[in-house]
């Protein structure tokens, strides 16, 4: 089990977000997660493509991209180079989920599949070996800041599960209420990714607060 941290930039400083990049740059920070919303998908929207091409110029850690979009086809290549490393897309907006991943992969970089809260981990059975990572939604998708959704613990064992059951390597991400409490719970429950948002930028060092969650 790896205990990695991508803090998610939603609720950084924009008024200072070069100096927000820096400073994970230097944290122990595994990546750096974007919340892409379409106001479609979900009931908010939050920012696109040229935010990742001005932080992918100063970033120095991996760039792991949330699409939370409908149609995410038409933005695989858009969001490769603008600089993804990983990509993930709902598997409540895919049509056609297996072609998807293959052309996200065609681009060399980690494909991922995000799942919401009443989505159950079974959907991913004939696929699971196909991915690199896992993104179970941990609140209902659209804002930073909400109350973690308990059942998520059953579903990182299932899925936690799933992959064994297909010798995957594929990595559990975990999005949306991630604090010390319920991080220390989630790797228990083998989560490999934890990310955080509020609890991260909105505490008085985050960089410490980043180092502290990698140790939950
Ligand atoms: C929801 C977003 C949030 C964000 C993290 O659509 O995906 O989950 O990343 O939010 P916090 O960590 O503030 O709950
Ligand atoms: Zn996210």
């Amino acid at each position: 089990m790896s205990r990695l941290i991508a803090p998610s930039i939603l609720s950084a400083d924009f008024n200072r977000l070069g100096e927000d990049i820096e400073m994970l740059n230097q944290s122990e920070a595994d990546f750096i997660h974007f919340d892409v919303m379409d106001g479609v998908f979900v009931p908010n929207i939050s920012f696109g493509i040229p935010v990742i091409q001005h932080v992918n110029k100063i970033a120095t850690i991996p760039l792991d991209v949330h699409l939370m979009i409908v149609n995410p086809d038409k933005f695989i290549e858009p969001f490769v180079n603008a600089g993804a490393s990983i990509l993930t897309v709902h598997y409540e907006a895919c049509q056609h989920l297996h072609r998807t991943i293959q052309l996200i992969k065609s681009y060399g970089i980690k494909a991922s599949v995000c799942l919401n809260p009443h989505t159950s981990v079974s959907v991913l059975q004939d696929i699971i070996s196909e991915l690199d990572m896992v993104l179970l939604m941990s609140v209902n998708p659209g804002f930073g800041g909400q109350e973690f959704i308990e059942n998520t613990y059953k579903k990182v064992k299932q899925l936690k599960t799933l992959i064994a059951e297909n010798n995957s390597d594929c990595l559990i991400e975990v999005d949306g209420g991630v604090n010390d409490k319920t991080g220390k719970l989630l790797f228990e429950a083998g989560a490999d990714v934890l990310v955080a948002g509020s609890f991260v930028f909105n505490s008085d060092n985050p960089s410490d607060t980043i180092s502290k969650l990698k140790l939950a």
